[in-house]
């Protein structure tokens, strides 16, 4: 393969182009669930690279300040999330028995131009908030952003999220802001008191939920492919609620060719 197979646009023309441009106004991506995505065997390949030496290991701590404010959760303890990172995906050898049990698999459903122009396993220790999964500059080869895909490794008692909403705005409230989205309550987001607080008490205000709409809530299953468009805006349920302590998957951030 071409050795520049995974080089990246730059970020500040990949958001001129794809972020604040009318890429995202024109273009829509579906909701999918694929069932059976990958089998236990291939779920254990992905695992069993990912914790190899290989694979580009960062922790994140972005959650620390909300897990200190809500929970006195001291800092340096703090862990939101393990990243491990199967870099340079398509042409470094290590990782070419994933390619070849993912990519036929992902041609097959989403066609024969998406390409996972960044892929880790993601090890959760903390349920992420409002964000989307735009900002991250695709390949060159395949620039354009299309869909983020989960695969957990877990089937448990956490659902992701996703809202009709979207924008090239990584945060929900600079949205919200640039259309002049007028609040609403609860109900209008589609939400019960019981849902919020089981699943987003009390990491997520209401106040941050009054400017979107509830689409879809994917339930995690092992082995099972969720697909949402990467604009739109998402976030974990508070699994912390439900006694869950950790939780595992396959995360892709597609593009197109
Ligand atoms: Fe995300």
């Amino acid at each position: 393969m071409d050795s520049n197979i995974n080089e990246r646009l730059k970020l500040e023309e990949y958001s001129k182009k794809y972020l604040q441009g009318e890429y995202y106004e024109q273009k829509k991506f579906e909701n999918r669930i694929v069932d059976n995505f990958l089998t236990d065997p291939e779920l254990d390949e992905f695992w069993t690279s990912s914790q190899s030496e290989n694979a580009q290991y960062i922790k994140d701590t972005s959650m620390a300040p909300m897990a200190e404010m809500l929970f006195g959760q001291e800092p340096s303890t703090h862990t939101t999330a393990n990243y491990h990172i199967f870099k340079n995906f398509y042409n470094n050898p290590q990782w070419s028995h994933l390619v070849d049990i993912i990519q036929p698999k992902l041609e097959a459903e989403f066609g024969s131009n998406i390409r996972a122009s960044h892929i880790h396993v993601l090890d959760s220790w903390f349920p992420y908030g409002l964000h989307n999964d735009a900002e991250q500059p695709n390949m060159k080869l395949a620039p354009e952003p299309a869909w983020t895909l989960i695969i957990p490794f877990d089937t448990c008692e956490s659902t992701t999220y996703v809202f009709n909403e979207r924008s090239g705005f990584k945060d929900a409230m600079e949205f919200a802001k640039y259309y002049n989205v007028k609040p609403h309550g609860l109900e209008t987001t589609g939400l019960t008191k019981e849902e919020y607080e089981l699943d987003f008490s009390p990491i997520t205000h209401p106040d941050n939920l009054s400017y979107l709409t509830v689409e879809t809530k994917f339930k995690w299953k092992r082995g099972s492919c969720f697909a949402a468009d990467r604009f739109k805006y998402h976030c974990s349920s508070n699994y912390l609620n439900q006694g869950i302590k950790n939780k595992k998957a396959i995360i892709l951030w597609t593009s197109l060719a």
